[in-house]
């Protein structure tokens, strides 16, 4: 099958938004974290599918759920009709998340969310949320005005509320901590904010990590608002950043979180989870649900999720992101320093900040011509992301980097 004729395919039936505009492959199978085009040519895979091929392409223990939970119960009736799987799964992540808590379960992080800022907005009765610059959230209609990026939401300001106040982000360098705390104190006067939603490590805006202390006093500065703090790991969570979740890093316990992606190793199921007494003050359900969807719960992704947990448990896969992170750093540091360019993130959760989007283009594009699947994100298309799944073995980590380490000394010349 060749790339070209399937492009040209592609672009008859997908809306031209989505369909690349540059040279681009088709997957057709992927198994760990390697990945075959329809071309036949292997790839070593760094990007994990967004990062929610947690524990690789096809983990055998994942494939035997899905397999025989197909058989039983493919789907369910959400929240009309509970299945046993979506029950385990919510019991699961509150075990994990080691406060007492309570969750809606949904299919994407968007849907996570959005929920998430509806149960802020229940329990304070305040509508209004301070994000971040940089920040991305999805691109539902509900948190769309949160996008760091202002082309997501330029076609459609005139169908979204602008709920959202968007405090500057205390960038490592720039030593603006206080400045940042102070137009977030100054913010809360208003007495109409109900929440902080944050990404622990900002991701799509270029893999940017909070200055160390900085949510902590945030987490502080908002509960003396009587606000609540929605940190957003749908990308950090689930063993991404070297813990279980982000948070456990910076001392703290959210109020409300979100999760998404990596829970399921690639099959579509995301939620949010809440103190429970936060939780409690949704209203009680009489005939129906005020929020709910179709594959609320659904079977085949609980128990997939179920699964992925027990294999981050068992082979402790947060623990190896975080010594894979150390590989990875040592490996490219001296590369990237010599480039003028910057490595930062956490676990294997990393971005290299490249300046510009010439130069981490470039790098990409090298990289794939000799085999290594990355992405590029960031604000303006400026930084390599690296989200291998968790379990990349050594060898081809080691390979993928070396492929990386001549891309990035190809560019700089
Ligand atoms: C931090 C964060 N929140 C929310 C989302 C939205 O998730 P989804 O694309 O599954 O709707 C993403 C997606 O990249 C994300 O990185």
């Amino acid at each position: 099958m060749n790339h070209l004729n399937l492009l040209e395919r592609l672009r008859r039936v997908e809306s031209p938004n989505l369909v690349p505009s540059h040279e681009t492959l088709f997957w057709l199978r992927a198994l760990g974290s390697e990945v075959w085009d329809a071309e036949g040519k292997k790839y070593i895979d760094f990007s994990s599918g967004f990062g929610a091929a947690s524990v690789g392409f096809s983990h055998p223990l994942l494939v035997s759920k899905i397999k025989t939970q197909s058989e039983s119960l493919i789907h369910g009736l959400g929240d009309v009709y509970s299945s046993l799987p979506k029950l385990e799964l919510m019991e699961s992540i509150e075990r994990l998340l080691g406060f007492s808590a309570k969750g809606i379960l949904s299919s994407t992080g968007t849907e996570a969310v959005e929920s998430s800022l509806k149960t802020a907005k229940i329990y304070t009765g305040k509508p209004r949320v301070i994000v971040f610059e940089g920040a991305y959230h999805g691109l539902g209609y509900g948190v769309l005005r949160s996008a760091g990026r202002k082309d997501f939401s330029e076609l459609f300001l005139d169908q979204t509320a602008d709920i959202f106040f968007r405090a500057p982000f205390p960038d490592n360098n720039k030593n603006l901590f206080d400045e940042v705390l102070a137009v977030i104190e100054k913010e809360f006067k208003r007495n109409d904010v109900g929440a902080v939603l944050l990404e622990p490590i900002q991701g799509r805006g270029g893999i940017r990590p909070f200055p160390d202390g900085f949510i902590s006093e945030l987490s502080k500065c908002v509960h003396d608002s009587g606000a609540l703090l929605i940190l957003d790991e749908v990308m950090t969570g689930f063993g991404r950043t070297g813990s279980l979740f982000a948070f456990q890093n910076e001392g703290i316990e959210p109020d409300v979180i979100a999760l998404g992606k990596g829970m399921a190793g690639g099959l579509p199921i995301s939620a949010s989870f809440a103190r429970a007494e936060i939780m409690d003050s949704w209203p009680k359900q009489e005939l129906d649900s005020i929020h709910t969807s179709t594959f609320l719960g659904n079977p085949l992704c609980s128990a997939a999720a179920l699964e992925v947990i027990g294999i981050i448990q068992k082979e402790k896969l947060h623990i190896s992101a975080r010594e894979k992170g150390k590989v990875i750093f040592d490996f490219l540091s001296d590369a990237v320093r010599e480039n003028g360019w910057t490595l930062r993130g956490r676990g294997l959760m990393l971005g290299i900040d490249c300046k510009n989007s010439r130069d981490a283009l470039r790098s990409a594009k090298i990289a794939l011509d000799n085999g290594l699947i990355i992405l590029v994100d960031g604000l303006v298309h400026e930084t390599i992301v690296l989200l291998p799944a968790l379990n990349i073995s050594d060898k081809l980590l080691k390979e993928g980097l070396e492929i990386l380490r001549d891309a990035i000394k190809q560019t700089s010349r």
